[in-house]
């Protein structure tokens, strides 16, 4: 393998989407719930790409801001208004790609054309060498696509445009899938040669292809390893498409590491999801952002992870949303439960239906099993949280922490009115309010006392 050449990418995504039927641009529709412009952009940057040049017409303030984090990465913008052609597009990327380093390598990508692989885009790469190097595909179907003109030997000669060809030109079942990889000593030269004196009346990227040829160098050419990799988005239904062919590609990466899908077809990885040895999980489930299960965790039907660290043998059992969560080794979450952002559980705590935490420490073992609010709350070990138990942690105005120490005991149906503290050891009795600090190892119990009236008689319906 030859040292890489310094390499500038550029990602077209100008064009406006109209098929799409949507307000937002079409190269910020979600694939895995990332806008499909910075997947293009990660691959680039897997490419150890100096410079990436978005170029952006329709909708471009709304892209450029959608993207902005993304400067100190090396990811600038040049604006293309008209569109006069992908030649054109290139065009107007060339005063931002500059300097253009005379060995290098400039890159064209499309910001609706997401899921183009790094391994792909390395092959054309290193197939371009100091030649050109073009992506093409053979398809059943190729219309609509440019084709990919060879001579006698099979030496690439031109590419023409469907609406340019031929009859006998249309034949030809080899496309361009428009990714094409120039050097860049002779970008230059050959936009300014380029002209639209064609069906279309645009600036057609794709003459350079012929003047490489005619100037005598060669054009290599690499087809991709998935046909989905330089597949582009038209319309909500190829995204769609395009969304469900990313999933199971995940999904299947996941069963080659050893993770147990019930279902690969029943899956969303909508992020980074890493797992360890012998994972399970089982159908309908939502990964979002950053999770991580690690060794033996099994993940119940219908859960939502959203940046979430799940250690060492833990369960979460059926429809639990977790967001911004930890939870501890062995421990034991759902079914029906909601950890809400700060919420961290130790090893072996158990949260179970219809509880919610909130910015909460849950410590090992301990429990709240059934229909609690535990928010802004700091709970030591081996406590016990009692059915109905509420934290009142917001007082309209300001929010308040609860702390519950090592071996308390909360009696269901509790209020704690924050700020407060229950003392290590302490029991608080059923239905207690309560409002000032229980201290350690007692009773405290805040309730009427109870009373029975002994000669009390039941009201009788009255005959009318
Ligand atoms: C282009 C190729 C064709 C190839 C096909 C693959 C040319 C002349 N033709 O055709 O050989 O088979 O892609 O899909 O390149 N864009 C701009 N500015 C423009 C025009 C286009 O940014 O002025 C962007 C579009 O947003 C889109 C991409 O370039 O992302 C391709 O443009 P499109 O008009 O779809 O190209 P095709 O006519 O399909
Ligand atoms: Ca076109």
């Amino acid at each position: 393998m030859s040292h890489p050449r310094p390499l500038k990418v550029v990602i077209l995504a100008a064009g406006q989407g109209t098929r799409m039927r949507s307000g937002l641009p079409k190269v910020l529709h979600p694939i895995a719930g990332k806008a499909m412009v910075r997947h293009v952009i990660a691959a680039a940057a897997a490419l150890n790409s100096q410079k990436t040049v978005v170029v952006v017409g329709h909708g471009a303030p709304v892209v450029e801001s959608a993207l902005a984090d993304l400067a100190d990465a090396g990811v600038q913008f040049a604006l293309q208004s008209p569109q006069l052609g992908t030649g054109h597009a290139v065009q107007m990327a060339l005063p931002v790609l500059q300097p253009l380093p005379k060995d290098g390598q400039v890159l064209i990508l499309y910001g609706d054309v997401p899921l183009i692989q790094p391994e792909t885009l390395k092959a054309l790469l290193q197939a371009a060498g100091d030649g050109v190097g073009l992506v093409t595909q053979h398809l059943d179907n190729p219309t609509g696509y440019g084709r990919i003109v060879r001579d006698a030997a099979g030496v690439v000669v031109c590419n023409v445009e469907e609406k340019d060809a031929t009859d006998a030109q249309r034949k030809i079942t080899e496309v361009n899938t428009g990714i094409l990889c120039l050097p860049a000593s002779h970008l230059e030269a050959w936009l300014a040669a380029l002209s639209n004196n064609n069906a279309q009346g645009e600036y057609y990227l794709t003459d350079l292809l012929g003047m490489a040829v005619q100037a005598g160098i060669p054009v290599h050419t690499v087809s991709p390893q998935h046909d989905w990799e330089v597949a582009g988005v038209n319309s909500k239904g190829q995204l769609a498409a395009l969304e469900r062919i990313w999933q199971q590609h995940q999904a299947e990466q996941l069963m080659i590491e050893g993770v147990r899908l019930a279902d690969p077809a029943r899956i969303d990885i909508r992020g980074a999801l890493r797992c360890g040895r012998d994972v399970s999980i089982d159908v309908g489930c939502v990964f979002e952002g950053s999770v991580d299960l690690e060794e033996g965790v099994r993940i119940g039907p219908y859960c939502v992870l959203r940046d979430v660290t799940v250690k060492a043998g833990a369960h979460i059992d059926a429809f639990s949303h977790l967001d911004q969560a930890e939870v501890g080794a062995d421990a034991v979450v759902g079914p029906y439960a909601r950890l809400r952002p700060g919420s961290t559980l130790g090893a072996g705590a158990h949260v179970g239906n219809f509880v919610e935490l909130k910015n909460t420490r849950l410590g090992n073992g301990s429990k709240a099993n059934h229909l609690a609010y535990v928010g802004d709350a700091t709970v030591g070990e081996r406590v016990n949280i009692g059915a109905g138990t509420i934290t009142c942690n917001y007082d309209g105005a300001n929010k308040h922490r609860t702390i519950i120490e090592d071996d308390a005991f909360i009696g269901s149906d509790t209020q704690l009115v924050a700020p407060v503290t229950v003392g290590r050891g302490a029991t608080l009795g059923a239905g207690t309010t309560l409002t000032k600090d229980a201290p350690p190892d007692a009773l405290t119990v805040s309730r009427v006392k109870q009373l029975s009236l002994t000669g009390w008689q039941r009201p009788v319906k009255q005959k009318k």
